[in-house]
C-alpha cells in the first residue's frame, strides 16, 4: 500500500468542533497533489463534538459534500468508530490529556493540538499510554514540518555562516483582551490561559530546530532555563512572557518571547552567527520567506550580500504534518523522526520551569498527572 500509483489514505476522526479543528479539516481535504505529495492522502471519516446537533452541523460545514461523515455527540463514540485510524485533537490545552489518552486506549493513532498538556507529567503519561497501546503519538507542531523550515535547517547545518550564537524569536498578538470574557480560553487558568501555552510553542520550535537539533548540540537540553511573566490582573494568566536557554554544549543561547496583548516585532526571528545571519518576518507559525545575510568577515556585521528565498504553497500548511503522520503510520513508526517526542517533553520541561519560576500555578484539579 503507499506506492506513487495508490497513495496510503490515513482516515481522520476529528475530535472537538472548534476553531483549529476547521482550518486543519480544510487542509486535510486539499488533493496532496498540489504540493506534490502522491504517496499519501487523508480523509475525513467522522467529528466528535460533546454536542451531536453541533457535531453534525458541523460535518455539513467542514467536509461539504460528503454525506458519509459521522457526526459524534460524545467523544467516546468517536474514538470507538472502526472506521477511524488517527484521532486529531482540537480541544483546549488543558483538555489534550484526557482527550488523547481516550483516544489512545482506544488503540487510536493521535495527532493532538500544541501546546501536548498543561505539564510534563502529563506528557509522560500520555508517551506511556501510547507505547502500552502500540500506536503513534505526535504533537501538531505544524511550523516544523513546513519547507522553509528544513530549508532553514539545512543552511544551519551546511555551516556556511559560522558558529550559531543567538536566537531571538518572537510569536505575539493583539487579543483584544477588553472584548472577550474571563472564561475565554486565552484568559482561563482552567484552560491554561496565558501567552506561554498558547504562543509560547512557536518562538521554541525554532530554538529548538536551530540549537538542541543542532548536531554539533547532539539532542542535549538547555543547560539553564530562565523565565519572567507578566500577568493579566484580570485572571493571573501571563499576558507577556520572557524566557531564555542556554545551550552550553554549542555555547549558544536562544532570547524567546510571546505575549497577548501586542504585536509581533517585525522580523519576528533572527539567528544570529559569526559570519552572518537569518532573518524571518513575522508571523513565524508559517513564514513565506526569509533572508540570509553574510557578512565581508567573521564577527564584523558589516553585511556584504544577502539572499531571500521564498516559500509557496496551496492550503495554509497545516497539512505537511498531516502527511507526516499518514506515513508514519503506513510505515509502523511510533513517532515521528522529525518532531519526536523528546522535542515535546523538552516543550513541557521548559513550559513548566518557566511557569514555576514566574509563580503561574493551574487552578487544582486542572492538571490530571502531576
Ligand atoms: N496549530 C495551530 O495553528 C493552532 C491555532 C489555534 C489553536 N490551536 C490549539 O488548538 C486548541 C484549541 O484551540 P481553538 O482555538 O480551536 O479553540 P476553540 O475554538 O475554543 O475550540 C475548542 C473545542 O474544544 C472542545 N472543548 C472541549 N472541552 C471544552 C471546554 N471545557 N471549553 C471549551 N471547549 C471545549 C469544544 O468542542 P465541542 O464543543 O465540539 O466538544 C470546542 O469547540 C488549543 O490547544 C490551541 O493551542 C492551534
Amino acid at each position: 500500500m503507499g506506492s506513487d500509483s495508490t497513495p496510503f489514505v490515513l482516515r481522520w476522526g476529528i475530535l472537538g468542533a472548534g476553531h483549529i479543528s476547521s482550518v486543519f479539516i480544510k487542509d486535510l481535504l486539499l488533493d496532496p497533489k498540489t504540493r506534490d505529495v502522491l504517496d499519501v492522502a487523508h480523509k475525513v471519516v467522522a467529528i466528535g463534538s460533546r454536542d451531536a446537533t453541533k457535531a453534525r452541523e458541523y460535518a455539513d460545514r467542514t467536509v461539504p459534500g460528503d454525506k458519509d461523515v459521522k457526526a459524534y455527540g460524545s467523544y467516546e463514540e468517536l474514538v470507538n468508530d472502526e472506521a477511524v485510524d488517527a484521532v486529531y485533537i482540537g480541544t483546549p490545552h488543558t483538555h489534550h490529556y484526557n482527550c488523547a489518552a481516550l483516544a489512545l486506549r482506544a488503540k487510536k493513532h493521535v495527532l493532538c493540538e500544541k501546546p501536548f498538556t498543561s505539564n510534563a507529567a502529563e506528557l509522560r503519561s500520555l508517551i506511556a499510554i501510547a507505547k502500552e497501546n502500540n500506536v503513534f503519538l505526535m504533537e501538531a507542531m505544524w511550523t516544523r514540518f513546513l519547507p522553509i523550515a528544513e530549508d532553514i535547517k539545512n543552511v544551519i547545518t551546511e555551516g556556511s555562516l559560522g558558529d550559531i550564537k543567538v536566537l531571538h524569536a518572537d510569536l505575539a498578538g493583539d487579543f483584544n483582551l477588553d472584548a472577550i470574557p474571563d472564561t475565554h480560553r486565552i484568559l482561563d487558568p482552567k484552560l491554561g490561559g496565558g501567552a506561554l501555552l498558547d504562543l509560547g510553542p512557536y518562538p521554541l520550535v525554532w530554538a529548538i530546530l536551530a540549537l538542541y537539533e543542532h548536531k554539533r548540540n547532539e539532542n542535549t537540553p538547555p543547560a539553564l532555563i530562565s523565565g519572567t511573566m507578566l500577568k493579566t490582573p484580570r485572571t493571573g494568566v501571563d499576558s507577556s512572557t520572557v524566557f531564555t536557554l542556554n545551550f552550553d554544549k554549542i555555547e549558544a543561547q536562544a532570547i524567546l518571547s510571546c505575549s497577548i496583548t501586542i504585536p509581533s516585532p517585525n522580523p519576528a526571528l533572527t539567528i544570529r552567527f559569526r559570519s552572518g545571519n537569518i532573518v524571518v518576518p513575522a508571523p513565524i507559525y508559517r513564514p513565506s520567506t526569509y533572508t540570509i545575510q553574510y557578512f565581508s568577515k567573521p564577527g564584523s556585521g558589516d553585511i556584504i550580500r544577502e539572499e531571500k528565498r521564498n516559500f509557496k504553497f496551496e492550503g495554509g500548511g497545516w497539512h505537511f504534518q498531516a502527511d507526516e503522520v499518514a506515513r508514519c503510520i503506513r510505515d509502523g513508526k511510533l513517532e515521528s523522526g522529525v518532531w519526536s517526542l523528546d522535542k515535546s517533553l523538552l516543550q513541557m520541561d521548559i513550559f513548566d520551569e518557566v511557569r514555576s519560576q514566574a509563580g503561574y500555578a493551574f487552578p487544582h484539579g486542572v492538571e490530571q498527572v502531576v
